[in-house]
């Protein structure tokens, strides 16, 4: 397997406006109350990808768009997902996020959730300062789901019985959800037509789900140093993710039991030995087989786009997303 191109390589044609997007969030987390701008440098500061505002770039650079409030709205995207993973580190009592100690560990809960809120809401004042309408209706109807995924997620938690098909229901709402609006405003913003606005959905749909099907994997399978947050934080939660579906389909009694019994209790000293069943019944295998077929479709949604630099990038981060060890 050929190494994918980094992803700062792969988002070079948007790199000028990446830095306005960072200007923007900077702009956008000053408050007079500081603890407020302290977490928010704080969280910001640590990097992270940036995925979600690169699709939204790439999409709108893809069709030609040149307007304004690109930068703000990219920056949009970034904050609520900056937001979301306030919440979720304290949700999921998470000690490492971006290679540093998560804010909850270093300020605690209280102030992480209520800074995650600061960043919600510092996001829809400049939703409505960009003025359109269904721009506003796309982050409110994203932001809705994604908290919906993340209670149905909580409400899965402990239970070994939770199907496929209901996993795939969380990994959509709490993940998907925000890579398909990122990719359809940029869409809206370039006037795509509605053939295309739901090509570009598609292909944020697509990419968010085999993104999150790889961060299940890469749980089980990852490098923390590489990966900047700690492995194994799922199973010590007791959360059925699709290794452990698919692990409970294939292994014999005794494995299964196990793998049961872990999802009930949260049980991470078992994680060595359920490890090894996870590897020696093929389950990342296929959860990367699903992902792959997520990234085909993804694929073929981008090259429906206009050619050039950024469309290279949407294809470009199709393989990516599939090879990504961070
Ligand atoms: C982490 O997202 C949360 C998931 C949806 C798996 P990223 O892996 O995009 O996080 P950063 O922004 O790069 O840190
Ligand atoms: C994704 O799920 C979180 C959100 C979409 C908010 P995870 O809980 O697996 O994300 P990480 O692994 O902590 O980044
Ligand atoms: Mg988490
Ligand atoms: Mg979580
Ligand atoms: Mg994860």
């Amino acid at each position: 397997m050929t190494s994918p191109a980094s992803i700062s390589t792969i988002l070079a044609p948007i790199a000028q406006d990446m830095q306005q997007v960072d200007a923007s969030i900077r702009r956008a987390l000053a408050s007079e109350v500081p603890l407020i701008s302290a977490i928010g440098s704080y969280i910001v500061g640590a990097g992270g990808k940036r995925l979600r505002p690169a699709l939204l770039l790439l999409v709108a650079r893809a069709h030609g768009h040149d307007g304004e409030h690109l930068h703000d709205l990219a920056a949009v995207v970034e904050m609520i997902h900056t937001a979301t993973l306030l919440h979720d580190d304290v949700v999921d009592e998470s000690q490492l996020r971006r290679g540093r100690q998560t804010s909850n560990a270093t300020y605690g809960n209280a102030a992480s959730v209520l800074s995650g809120d600061f960043l919600y809401s510092r996001s829809f004042q400049m939703m409505v300062a960009a003025g359109n309408l269904r721009i506003l209706r796309i982050l409110a109807d994203a932001t809705n789901v994604i908290a919906e995924g993340e209670v149905q997620q909580l409400m899965n938690m402990h239970d070994p019985e939770i199907s496929r098909e209901r996993y795939m229901r969380v990994i959509h709402d709490k993940t998907a959800a925000l890579f398909e609006a990122a990719a359809r405003i940029g869409a809206v913003l370039a006037g795509c037509d509605d053939a295309a606005e739901q090509r570009a959905a598609a292909y944020g749909r697509s990419v968010g789900l085999a993104f999150q099907l790889i961060d299940d994997a890469l749980d089980y399978n990852g490098n923390a140093e590489q990966m900047g947050k700690n492995v194994g934080d799922d199973l010590r939660e007791g959360k059925p993710t699709l290794p452990l579906i698919v692990a409970m389909q294939r292994a014999e009694a005794g494995q299964r039991e196990l793998i049961e019994h872990a999802i009930r209790e949260g049980d991470a000293e078992r994680l060595p030995q359920i490890l090894e069943i996870v590897h020696a019944c093929g389950a990342l295998e296929e959860v990367y087989t699903v992902a792959r077929a997520e990234l085909h479709q993804a694929l073929g949604a981008a090259e429906t786009m206009p050619g050039g630099p950024y469309r290279q990038a949407l294809v470009e981060l199709c393989e990516y997303s599939l090879q990504r060890n961070s």
